[in-house]
């Protein structure tokens, strides 16, 4: 998050007079989330960019991430945030929109906030849903993107098999099920995976070279759809003085709410030696503390009760951060400790210094004690909530940046496919060891994407 804010604070003074912005907010999702195996709803959302002045300056991606502070200095939140109003008005033929345009980026506000020209007569595109509307929770035709008053809303959805030789893009849930018709060399093919590679099955050896685009929470898919996306209000404020101490009156040290006690990278294991130097409640069918998921209360102890949550994902995958960070944790008056990604993806998408990384420590006995300081010093403890009140997670409006790539695509002439789409998905993208064991080779990654 240093890294980012002081490239943002960089960036923005650079364009102070051009292209001042602010932003952010809280959110909700979009797409219908399967429950999941830990007690918690869905949601996140990774860290944003916006439209660049130059797509060619490494560092402008990070000024259109935020929303615009006015001249006068007053902020106005871009239209996806709450009480903003700021739309795109102008189109920008080059706005980074595509993973070469911004390699490292998610690219999402700036899919969010891209337009078409307003003097043109758009046809619409017709993108058809292979899994039907039932799977997405949407209704068909132009409805979804009329009603979220989309910035690029020249599109219709189908979910008619007859529709698949004309369709402009087909979106494929969790599996690839062909049309028998012959399909258009400028049909866009479209991926979507919502869990890690562990849970997602395998495809069919024909299906691995037909994809364009993928779709998932990994930040360099064409199209991220994050569980969570924060974005602050304004890129130079990442933190706020506390009004209150968030240790006061809490007794407890760590909780954990589980279900699943087997998951590949053995949190499960983490957490019971942790225990041997810290108080921890697990809760569920891994622990001795019970707590129905349906009681509102179990959720509120972590508000009034604990000091820290621990918001361990069930696997250790590339940038896999889920709604256990971001609703059991950050949504909640507790400092979560995570594990999960690695340490640099989750500062990529969290908030400025909103957790603990179980790998910044060598051990649970040193995190133990680490946490224990924490639980000494009040004023240590609150710096961890200071990114407060600083900005929201979003509502990514993941079917208007569909029908914004979709357009954005044919208008740049854009041609690209992954020439095996499982490789790019699960080579080295899962470790069942910490990432710091799993070393150089997790890091290594096969380019499959052509672009031509
Ligand atoms: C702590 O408890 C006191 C007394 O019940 C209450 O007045 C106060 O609001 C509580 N503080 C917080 C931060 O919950
Ligand atoms: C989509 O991918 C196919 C190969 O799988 C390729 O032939 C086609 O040109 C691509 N189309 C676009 C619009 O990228």
């Amino acid at each position: 998050m240093w890294v980012r804010a002081a490239r943002a604070i960089r960036a923005l003074r650079r364009a102070a007079l051009l292209l001042p912005l602010a932003l952010t907010a809280l959110v909700l999702l979009l797409l219908p989330r399967p429950p999941s195996l830990d007690p918690a709803p869905r949601s996140p959302s990774p860290p944003v960019p916006p439209p660049a002045l130059d797509a060619n300056i490494e560092n402008s991606i990070t000024e259109s991430e935020f929303a615009a502070v006015q001249d006068d200095g007053t902020v106005q939140l871009p239209w996806f945030m709450r009480g903003g109003d700021k739309r795109p008005t102008q189109h920008e033929p080059n706005a980074a929109l595509f993973p070469e345009d911004a390699p490292g980026q998610d690219r999402v506000v700036n899919q969010l906030m891209y337009t078409l020209p307003k003097d043109e007569d758009v046809p619409i595109k017709k993108i058809l849903l292979a899994n039907g509307f039932g799977a997405w929770g949407v209704s068909g035709g132009r409805t979804e993107f009329i009603r979220n008053k989309c910035p690029v809303d020249r599109c219709t959805l189908s979910s008619d098999a007859r529709d698949a030789a004309t369709a402009d893009a087909i979106l494929y849930k969790d599996h690839h099920t062909p049309f028998n018709v012959k399909r258009s060399p400028k049909q866009i093919w479209i991926l979507y995976y919502l869990e890690c590679p562990y849970h997602t099955a395998s495809l069919r050896p024909t299906s691995v070279d037909v994809f364009n685009w993928t779709s998932t929470y990994r930040r360099d898919s064409d199209i991220v759809a994050p569980y969570e996306h924060w974005v602050y209000y304004d890129p130079l404020i990442i933190e706020k003085d506390l009004d209150r101490n968030f240790a006061a009156n809490k007794t407890k040290k760590v909780a954990w709410f589980v279900s699943n006690c087997h998951a590949r990278n053995r949190r499960l294991q983490y957490a019971r030696q942790l225990s041997k130097y810290i108080q921890v409640d697990i809760y569920g069918a891994c622990g001795a503390h019970h707590c129905p998921r349906t009681d509102p209360n179990c959720l509120e102890m972590l508000d009034k009760d604990y000091k820290f949550y621990l918001a361990f994902e069930n696997s250790n995958c590339r940038d896999y951060v889920t709604e256990k960070f971001f609703v059991n944790g950050l949504q909640h008056n507790v400092l979560p400790i995570v594990m999960g990604a690695r340490a640099s993806e989750y500062a990529a998408l969290a908030p400025h210094n909103s957790y603990v990384h179980v790998e910044e420590f060598a051990s649970p006995e040193e995190l133990a004690a680490y946490l224990r300081r924490l639980d000494e010093d009040d004023n240590l403890y609150n710096s961890y909530f200071k990114w407060k009140g600083t900005g929201e997670f979003i509502n990514t409006y993941f079917f208007c940046r569909v029908c914004a790539m979709v357009h954005a695509n044919e208008r740049r002439q854009r041609s690209a496919h992954y020439s095996d789409v499982q490789a790019w998905w699960r080579d080295g993208a899962c470790t069942r060891a910490e990432w710091r064991a799993a070393g150089a080779a997790s890091s290594a990654q096969r380019d499959t994407r052509d672009n031509g």
